[in-house]
């Protein structure tokens, strides 16, 4: 099979393209290298990706309609999936014009081009940042996801907006994950669990926002990898409908569906810190500091339609998944130009 994936440069994107490549498949990786953080480890990234001869890199932005439609042109994808984006709820904040652009406009451009060369699948990385402070838990795809709080979540929210109706007018199908807090090696360096290693080994104090008290649904990028493998053969169709009106999103309009990417076990930001800490074996120096702007409280996945979809679910331990990214953070952080 050919994949054509957006943001293999990105932390998601190129354990994704990898797994494919390793399973035999031809990818071409689309990715803009943005300088969003640290532009050395996107290159390491695309390097690793090029050690293998079925992977075609295509470097530009979402929103060069020339160039995006080019490549898909030229690839002639069976499978699209689409996790390239400004990604960063803080940071949307500041930038928000940088989400509309990445996120509404590439994203329109990808649903475009997705339609005119006839993919058999598109698939599109969502968040469960649209879930809001929904104070349900777990939270569930029928869930009302309509009240984001950050310009980042009403840009996903609009993405799976827009799809639906390009899956509805063009038969398209189209699966929209909402990812839930993904981490592991090779992650990103905005995220808390990057910043906590690198602060603590530097001696230097962490940030724990909400005074500790917010939880996440952690997802190891294994397990992540593995849900987007299985649910890519799921081509969403009335033959694979769930049954059970609390979870199935299949449309009645369209070939298009959403699935949460998590396992349902949140873990308490206190909990996270101090899984770290026992990885690294040593405490850290602890700045408490009040929630942030557009920060989530909780999130807490229902994983019931992945495991009726895919019959599996995330499992990895946080302790294990923890392990894994120090021991990948030693032995690169030289290669990002990280001093040890
Ligand atoms: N990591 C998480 O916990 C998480 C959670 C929820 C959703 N997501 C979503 O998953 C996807 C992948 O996230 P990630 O963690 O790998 O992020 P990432 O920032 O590591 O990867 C995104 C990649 O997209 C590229 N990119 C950004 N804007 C672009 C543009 N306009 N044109 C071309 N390339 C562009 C960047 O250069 C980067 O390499 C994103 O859509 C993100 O919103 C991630």
């Amino acid at each position: 099979m050919h994949y054509f994936i957006t943001g293999t440069a990105g932390f998601i994107g190129f354990h994704l393209a990898r797994r494919l490549l390793q399973d035999g498949h031809r990818v071409t990786g689309f990715d803009g290298l943005t300088p969003y953080y640290n532009v050395k480890l996107k290159h390491m990234r695309h390097a690793a990706l090029a050690q293998f001869p079925s992977f075609t890199p295509a470097i530009a932005m979402l929103e060069d309609r020339e160039k995006l439609e080019a490549a898909i042109a030229e690839a002639q994808p069976d499978v699209l999936i689409h996790l390239a984006a400004q990604a960063g709820v803080r940071y949307s904040i500041e930038n928000p014009r940088s989400d509309i652009s990445s996120n509404v406009d590439g994203s329109w451009n990808i649903l475009e081009f997705a339609e005119r060369y006839k993919v058999k699948h598109l698939m599109l990385a969502s968040t469960s940042s649209i879930y809001g402070s929904n104070p349900d838990v777990p939270f569930r795809e029928t869930d009302r996801a309509d009240e984001p709080l950050t310009i980042y979540a009403a840009t996903k929210k609009s993405m799976e907006l827009m799809a639906h109706s390009y899956s509805h007018l063009y038969k398209l199908p189209i699966t929209a994950f909402r990812f839930f807090t993904v981490y592991g090696p090779w992650g990103r360096p905005d995220m808390a669990l990057f910043k906590f290693v690198k602060n603590m080994l530097e001696d230097q104090p962490i940030e724990i926002y909400g005074e500790g008290k917010m939880s996440r649904d952690f997802t190891y990028i294994d397990d992540l990898v593995e849900s987007i493998v299985r649910l890519s053969a799921v081509i969403p169709s009335e033959e694979n409908r769930v049954a059970g009106d609390k979870v199935e999103t299949l449309s009645h309009q369209a070939p298009f569906r959403v699935v949460n990417i998590g396992g349902g076990q949140p873990v308490s930001l206190m909990d996270f810190v101090e899984t770290v800490e026992r990885a690294l074996g040593q405490s850290a120096k602890r700045t408490m500091l009040p929630m942030q702007k557009g920060d989530v409280p909780r999130t807490f996945a229902s994983p019931d339609l992945l495991l009726a979809l895919t019959g599996y679910k995330p499992e990895t331990t946080l302790d294990e998944g923890v392990k894994a990214f120090i021991e990948w953070y030693l032995e690169a952080r030289a290669d990002m130009e990280i001093p040890a």
